[in-house]
């Protein structure tokens, strides 16, 4: 495993970090994203503990994950030693903040939920404009003051999702040690993107990536052409290997969080972790990833990363699902086989037919996706006859 510095903190953290909002469930329908919160404890635990002893030190969890199950699970798993082995990062529900008592008492509620006296790494999640004025009036930088006064977390961060000008503001606000930005070859210039990367990390942030797969997109499933391209490459790579190539080879990312939920596919971000420094992808190499990006570019129609923050939808409606088809069906020119996968596995409760039009999701969506019309789509391209 190789390690980076993790900004002014004084720390280093493993190159990969763990994510633990897609672990492993007890449902098989979790193919189809239909996330009940049942977590697998025990394939997840043996995936935690499997990265922890090849020296992964950064796990990262949030109180929301799997419907409020992944840090009591996280509490679990680093019981038996592995807790002081890791710099754990969990993260103040934004969104529900209504008073400044209410920071506390989530706080005060995650420490016992991950069976800790200490957060080492604690994010305010999400900011973005509807969240950041709200926090401020309640006094977010007393609150973190405070908690790191009195030792309830050591460092303090955020993790964003809006645009690049608030993410400066931001940034510049408050004596943050670390961000969370969402980061690929897809996203090099959307949202924080590559030019907040540089922001932060030259003024001493730690930089800690989210989706770095784009949720997964950029691993299965993939356009013939991206295929393709990956195929006649000089070396054979995977296409997990080629997206998490590009990021590591900046220089200011500090660490690359996965959300991995087999063994093959740790095994896989280990060995790399173990191997890909900065500034090591050659010039033909960037100019083949820049290829792809223009053809994923070209067949996604829908920016959805799978996160399920929009979820539960009150109608019942398996969002990230009906996306995920959508944008398959485009990306691989095969509407028949979707349609199927459409009306039998998201299912008539479940199908994007049941949305009531409420705006709820919308509110939640970090991408700022519409997803009310998108479901319109998507309900048209499954119902009307081919
Ligand atoms: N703060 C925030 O707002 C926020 C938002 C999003 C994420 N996060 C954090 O960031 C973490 C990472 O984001 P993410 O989970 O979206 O990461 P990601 O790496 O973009 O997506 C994870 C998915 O990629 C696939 N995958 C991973 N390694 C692979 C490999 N070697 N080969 C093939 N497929 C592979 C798996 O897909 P399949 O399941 O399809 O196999 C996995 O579920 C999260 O777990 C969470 O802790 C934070
Ligand atoms: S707008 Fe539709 S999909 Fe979104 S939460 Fe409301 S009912 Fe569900
Ligand atoms: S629609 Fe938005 S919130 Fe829902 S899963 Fe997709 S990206 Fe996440």
């Amino acid at each position: 495993m190789l390690y980076r510095r993790f900004g002014n903190t004084g720390f280093e953290v493993s190159a990969l970090g763990f994510g633990c909002m897609r672990l492993p469930l007890a449902s098989a329908d979790a193919v189809f994203h239909k996330d009940d919160g049942e977590i697998d404890e025990t394939t997840s635990a043996d995936l935690l503990h499997w990265a922890i002893d090849q020296g992964v030190n950064y796990i990262d969890t949030a109180y929301p994950y799997h419907q409020g199950n992944s840090e009591p699970f996280v509490g679990r798993a680093l019981q038996g030693g592995y807790r002081k082995r890791v710099h754990l990062a969990t993260k103040l529900p934004s969104w529900l903040i209504q008073s400044r008592q209410d920071m506390d008492r989530y706080l005060d509620e995650q420490l016992t939920r991950l069976q800790t006296d200490c957060i080492d790494c604690y994010l305010v999640h999400t900011i973005n404009r509807s969240f950041w004025p709200t926090l401020i009036e309640h006094r977010v930088f007393d609150f973190l003051d405070g908690a790191r006064a009195d030792g309830r977390i050591r460092f303090a961060g955020f993790s964003f999702h809006d645009e690049l000008d608030l993410f400066k503001e931001v940034v510049d606000a408050y004596d943050w040690s670390f961000c969370q930005i969402q980061y690929n070859y897809l996203d090099e210039h959307y949202q924080a993107g590559r030019a907040g990367l540089d922001y932060a990390s030259t003024r001493g942030l730690g930089v800690v990536i989210m989706e770095p797969l784009r949720g997964g997109r950029l691993a299965a499933n993939l356009p013939a052409a991206v295929q393709q391209l990956w195929n006649q490459a000089p070396v054979r790579r995977s296409p997990a290997e080629w997206a998490l190539r590009f990021l590591w080879d900046h220089p200011g990312i500090s660490v690359v969080l996965s959300g991995m939920n087999h063994m093959a596919q740790l095994v896989e971000n280990v060995r790399l972790a173990g191997e890909v420094r900065p500034n090591s992808l050659s010039a033909p190499e960037r100019a083949l990833i820049d290829e792809a990006k223009v053809i994923y570019r070209q067949r996604m129609k829908v920016d959805c990363t799978n996160c399920g923050y929009c979820m539960p939808c009150p109608a019942g409606v398996n969002i990230p699902g009906c996306f995920t088809l959508f944008n398959n069906a485009h990306i691989l020119e095969d509407v028949a086989t979707h349609r199927i996968f459409y009306n039998v596995h998201i299912g008539p409760a479940h199908k994007a037919s049941n949305c009531v039009e409420c705006g709820k999701c919308e509110e939640a969506c970090p991408q700022h996706i519409p997803i009310r019309s998108v479901l319109k789509e998507t309900e048209k391209l499954f119902n009307d006859e081919p």
